[in-house]
């Protein structure tokens, strides 16, 4: 397949490059202007031609939009006078479905729209696919691009999206936040950040092994109320939310409604 590529970011240029691992050929880059640096880069990378978003998808069977959420949808109307006819249009957001195509539909009823999320976090472009799963919309098409990249599709309802987006940076996002606290407390204690990784591995891969239920471990699931008082009573005053937090989400997860942990909590 040729492929435009439109927003040449992080995410954008991991996919690019996976097609491109996989036999696929990158002919058009498109960045927020055609002198951007992102643009260049890539462009220079996959040896492709730069564009203006309006004329990046002639001659692509593929165009892959990757800029952030919230340019998806008039990026996709800024393509359309450039698509080939049943060229498909495919981005790579998390929380959103097909609707932000909607517009290009109208005007381009002959084009196909789609979106495949990586459920991996795209630090760098070089980040493999290989492995993670996708959520997929749209074709056919969608579900083996996905196939073949080495990724295991599923589909998610558009109305389910910013519920399924919400899980995947929970699972991603938010236990990095987790660990900045591990590592906060961990300083303030002169103990090692280095020191948790065997703890938060085990944690993590038992979760994934027996359920999160059945993994959990500590003083809430004891119901070691006194132990609980003890951590709030010990760490900084603006570290104590997020503990009482996960201590509350932690209890829910017991299926207990232990009343002095609450009070303890509250
Ligand atoms: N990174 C991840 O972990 C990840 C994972 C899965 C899915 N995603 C999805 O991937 C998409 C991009 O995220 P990202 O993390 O890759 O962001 P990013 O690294 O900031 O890349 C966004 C790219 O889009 C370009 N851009 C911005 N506005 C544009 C426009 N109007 N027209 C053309 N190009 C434009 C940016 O140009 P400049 O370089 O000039 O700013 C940049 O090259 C989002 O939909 C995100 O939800 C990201």
């Amino acid at each position: 397949m040729d492929i435009a590529l439109v927003g040449p970011g992080r995410a954008g240029t991991a996919v690019a490059r996976a097609l491109v691992d996989a036999g696929h050929r990158v002919i058009s880059v498109a960045g927020r202007t055609p002198d951007a640096e992102s643009a260049q880069i890539a462009a220079d990378r996959f040896d492709a031609r730069i564009e203006p978003v309006q004329s990046v998808g002639r001659g692509a069977a593929l165009v892959l939009i990757a800029t952030p959420d919230d340019a998806i949808g008039a990026t996709a109307s800024a393509v359309a006078q450039s698509l080939e006819p049943d060229a498909l249009v495919m981005h790579v957001a998390g929380a959103l479905g097909l609707a932000p195509f909607l517009p290009l539909v109208e005007t381009r009823p002959d084009v196909q729209v789609g979106a495949l999320h990586p459920l991996q976090t795209l630090p760098t472009p070089d980040t493999p696919l290989a492995g993670a799963w996708a959520a997929v919309a749209g074709p056919p098409l969608v579900t083996e691009l996905a196939r073949e990249l080495g990724m295991h599709p599923f589909a998610v309802a558009d109305d389910h999206r910013a519920m399924y987006h919400a899980a995947a940076v929970i699972a991603s996002n938010h236990v990095v936040a987790l660990l900045g606290q591990v590592e906060r407390l961990a300083d303030a204690a002169g103990v090692p950040f280095a020191a948790f990784e065997p703890l938060t591995r085990s944690a993590v891969e038992h979760s994934f092994d027996v359920g999160p239920a059945a993994a959990l471990t500590g003083p809430v699931a004891r119901g070691d109320v006194a132990t609980v008082r003890g951590h709030l009573d010990a760490i900084p005053d603006d570290e104590r939310r997020s503990y009482r937090a996960l201590a509350d989400a932690a209890h829910r997860l017991t299926g207990r409604n232990d009343t002095s942990l609450r009070e303890a909590l509250a």
